[in-house]
């Protein structure tokens, strides 16, 4: 294994936070914080908030995400939105099947799989979230959970729709609960996936694909996190949403 063959990638992820106002104030202090970044740099931002971070990131180093998509091209979907959408939008990358999309709003394995290869046919890139539940990690069976989903995500792939792919484990008990995985902890089970990937396609196509660790990382615990070989950075919730903070975890992933 290769670390450095990998596209080390932070993302924040704001969920449902920051009116636009409130986002144009983040990010106006986050490019100067994050300008010297040597990792991929993305905020996936509210629909609503889409329009004014294209405007003030571009020529920056911070690319803009959504944090979900619909499969269909167009029609009677309310409250949905299209990737062509994000993508006249200004939009790169877009969060699909996270773990509070999966629990609330009824995603499925088989609609973040949809979802993703509709994202990626239109050249957006998918970070696709994956992880178990606290019970599902105390009665052993992470593994197969890890497994169920990332076959079922990765599903009528090409290993070229898998460049466009970045997946996040994310412990569904380390979210917003400030309960961290250990290192350990990130890096077996992101090397887990690694191992699924290369069975699904081959040993070059799981080299090359970026698995980020996401659950209350904060900058007290993101070094360790990210100095492990199976970890190519991270998907951060609370930690995205103050300047300081993920520049911290920014300068992190660079080193
Ligand atoms: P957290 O969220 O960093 O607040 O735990 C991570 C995520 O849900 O992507």
């Amino acid at each position: 294994m290769n670390k450095s063959k990998r596209r080390t990638v932070l993302a924040g992820n704001w969920k449902m936070n920051k009116t636009s106002s409130e986002a144009k104030a983040l990010i106006e202090e986050l490019m100067p914080a994050v300008e010297r970044a040597d990792c991929e740099v993305v905020i996936c931002v509210p629909f609503t908030d889409i329009a004014i971070a294209v405007a003030l990131c571009e020529g920056g180093n911070i690319a803009v995400g959504a944090q979900n998509c619909h499969f269909e091209e167009s029609g009677a979907y309310t409250g949905e939105i299209s990737a062509s959408m994000l993508v006249e939008a200004g939009v790169t990358h877009v969060i699909i099947g996270h773990s509070e999309r999966r629990q609330y709003f009824g995603e499925t394995d088989s609609t973040v799989n949809l979802r993703a290869k509709k994202a990626i046919s239109k050249g957006l890139i998918a970070i696709v979230c994956v992880g178990e539940l606290l019970e599902e990690r105390e009665n052993g069976t992470t593994e197969e959970v890890l497994t169920r989903q990332v076959n079922a995500a990765l599903a009528d792939m090409t290993s070229d729709d898998i460049k466009n792919v970045i997946i996040a484990y994310e412990p569904v008990w380390a979210i917003g609960t400030g309960k961290t995985a250990s290192s350990d902890q990130a890096d077996e089970a992101c090397g887990f996936i690694r191992g699924l990937v290369e069975k699904l396609f081959d040993k070059d196509v799981a080299e090359a694909l970026t698995i980020q660790y996401g659950g209350s990382m904060n900058p007290s615990n993101a070094d360790e996190l990210l100095s492990k070989e199976n970890v190519d950075g991270g998907l951060i919730g609370g930690a995205s949403l103050k300047a300081a903070d993920f520049k911290s975890l920014v300068d992190a992933a660079s080193k």
